[in-house]
């Protein structure tokens, strides 16, 4: 059961509360719903967008109904998880920090040592083109580049053909006026490997991680790895001690969050103390605030830690002006 914040998105939700009702949760999807409909008329939550009957997808230089388009099935992203993607938020019909998305997947085939196909040089282009093929100006944007097919071996094919995909989802517009929606989280040993910069297909440890903070009926799990708080298994984790905020130092043992990159320059922009640096569980366990963020959810205050409050167990002002700054950069620079 996955549960929706109020743009639609999917991001952190699971466990969540809408920040309209201010409720802490973990708040089931059936009792969620019907709480945002009792909600005043004046602020109503908008039901998630339908997707389109026939949505298209962009698929090794061909957009296709996505129930026409096809992979191989001994394509490496399924059978190794040889690959690396991204996920952009657009909003206004404008993907949001579209340059760094595309720096970082550049990084990402680096670190795979993949060589991105000739059509790779036309992302920005082509997510324009889906979009309108798609009729979305609120969108989430995925991007996958595998290694392509090959017979199953460990090593490299000689000459791979990589399979670049994209499909996009619609999602709510997002209410500039809105308060970050709060979550709970647990906490969970950091299981991955050792380039977590690198954002790869290889979910597996972030997966059984989520899925056990969904049976503890929150909406994410926060890594930990020899007793320092790395970061989210979706997300990128922040919290807030006497007005500063600390966060991972964006090093191998995280994935650097577009998110973070923006909410960190608005924050330095807006005064406020931010410190990359390594913090522990007990930092974790007795911050004023936590934050987490990710690009379909933003920044999500988070009320809970392992079932003991954060704070007030409410949204804190640092949340709640850092989700302030990030829709006002997302207005300025996607249009309103
Ligand atoms: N994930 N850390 C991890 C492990 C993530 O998977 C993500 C995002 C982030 C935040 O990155 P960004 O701000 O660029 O979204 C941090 C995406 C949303 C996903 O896998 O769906």
């Amino acid at each position: 059961m996955v549960g929706r914040s109020t743009d639609g998105t999917e991001g952190l939700a699971s466990g969540t509360t809408s920040a309209t009702d201010g409720s802490p949760g973990p708040a089931p999807t059936r009792t969620r719903r019907a709480r945002i409909a009792m909600a005043p008329a004046s602020n109503p939550a908008p039901a998630p967008p339908k997707p389109s009957p026939a949505p298209q997808v962009y698929l090794n230089g061909r957009f296709l109904p996505r129930a026409e388009a096809t992979v191989d099935v001994e394509d490496r992203g399924t059978l190794f998880g040889d690959g690396v993607y991204e996920v952009l938020r657009v909003y206004f019909g404008k993907p949001l920090a579209l340059a760094a998305h595309i720096e970082r997947l550049h990084r990402s085939l680096g670190g795979i040592r993949l060589t991105p196909p000739a059509e790779a040089e036309r992302l920005g282009a082509i997510t324009t083109e889906l979009l309108e093929r798609n009729a979305l100006r609120e969108a989430k944007v995925y991007w996958q580049i595998t290694r392509g097919t090959g017979p199953r071996e460990h090593a490299f094919p000689a000459q791979p053909r990589p399979t670049l995909l994209m499909t996009a989802s619609p999602l709510n517009p997002i209410d500039p006026a809105s308060a970050p929606t709060q979550i709970k989280a647990i906490t969970a040993p950091d299981e991955r490997w050792h380039n977590c910069w690198i954002k790869s297909l290889m979910l597996l440890p972030n997966l059984l991680a989520r899925q056990r903070a969904a049976e503890a009926g929150a909406g994410e799990a926060i890594f930990h790895r020899d007793g320092v708080v790395t970061e989210g298994t979706t997300s990128s984790a922040y919290i807030v001690r006497e007005g500063a905020v600390w966060t991972h130092p964006a090093d191998r043992w995280i994935l650097g969050g577009i998110t973070r990159l923006v909410l960190l320059e608005e924050a330095r922009k807006a005064g406020i103390a931010v410190e990359e640096r390594a913090f522990g569980l007990e930092d974790l366990r007795s911050a004023d605030e936590v934050i987490v963020s990710n690009t379909t959810s933003h920044g999500q205050a988070v009320t809970h830690i392992d079932g003991q409050p954060v704070g007030n167990a409410q949204a804190g002002p640092v949340a709640r002006r850092l989700h302030g700054l990030l829709m006002k950069r997302i207005v300025a620079e996607c249009g309103g």
